[in-house]
């Protein structure tokens, strides 16, 4: 009796962690989207999504180079493991969205990232170190609600003349807004004069030592 109470509860374990594999690895492509080999695409308004697709298996989703979403309301954040299975991302667009928050550990895992665009979206502030590890040549952040503050001066570095080129602006205090190059806050600290950077490309800065020390000064490390 009791060795037949213990198989059975061995059995029920089995079955856990089967239910638990399956539910790890997710279902299929949703039905709001279209995924080929290669790309996730997720532009059904009415059917919309609020994270990232999970696919079947981990092979399926080594195979994605290229997600893209856009006019999803409901989509608000991308986590800490939403993209841990993607390991072979390169382009990521999320546009017209609501998306808020992107985590530290957002990228951790794409080391092959090098065109994110963000455009139109619902984002105040971006943490630089999230792309500290990447070598990201494309960032579009226009179009979101960025506040004129330390946090973000990190952007007017990295992105340069880009930024005026996206026409990128930021929010202050009072409301008004301006354009993100002529982002001065007080009491950032007084780093290194930053013209020298304007040409190099976004991972270079980051790398500098100069860079490191602009943002040890700043308090944003
Ligand atoms: C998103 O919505 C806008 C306005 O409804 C539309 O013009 C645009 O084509 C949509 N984008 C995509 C990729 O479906
Ligand atoms: C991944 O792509 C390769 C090469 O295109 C293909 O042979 C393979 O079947 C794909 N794997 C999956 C799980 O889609
Ligand atoms: C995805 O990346 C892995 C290494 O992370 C590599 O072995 C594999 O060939 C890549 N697949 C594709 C389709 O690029
Ligand atoms: C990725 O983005 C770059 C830059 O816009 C573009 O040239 C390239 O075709 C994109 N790749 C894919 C797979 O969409
Ligand atoms: C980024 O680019 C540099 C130089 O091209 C290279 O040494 C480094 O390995 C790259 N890093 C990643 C994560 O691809
Ligand atoms: C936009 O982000 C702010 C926080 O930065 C949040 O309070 C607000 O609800 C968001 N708006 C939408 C439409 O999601």
């Amino acid at each position: 009796m009791s060795a037949f109470r213990r198989g059975s509860w061995v059995s029920l374990l089995e079955l856990c962690w089967v239910l638990m594999g399956l539910w790890r690895l997710g279902a299929a492509c949703p039905t709001s989207c279209s995924c080929s080999g290669t790309r996730i695409a997720c532009v059904d308004q009415e059917r919309g999504i609020m994270a990232f697709p999970v696919l079947q298996s981990e092979l399926e989703m080594d195979n994605i180079t290229d997600i893209y979403i856009a006019n999803q309301s409901s989509f608000s954040s991308i986590n800490d493991k939403d993209l841990h299975y993607y390991r072979n991302l390169t382009n990521l667009t999320v546009t017209n969205s609501r998306l808020t928050y992107v985590s530290r550990l957002a990228f951790q895992n794409n080391l092959k990232l090098q065109y994110l665009n963000l455009k139109d979206n619902n984002l105040s502030s971006l943490y630089w170190r999230i792309f500290r590890h990447l070598n990201i040549s494309n960032l579009i952040l226009s179009g979101n609600p960025l506040h004129c503050s330390c946090e973000n001066m990190w952007m007017k570095l990295w992105l340069g003349e880009e930024a005026d080129a996206q026409e990128l602006k930021c929010i202050e205090e009072g409301g008004g807004r301006k354009p993100l190059t002529r982002l001065n806050p007080p009491h950032c600290g007084n780093g290194p004069k930053i013209h020298t950077h304007t040409h190099a490309h976004l991972p270079m800065i980051l790398k500098t030592h100069t860079m490191d020390l602009i943002f040890s000064t700043n308090h944003l490390l």
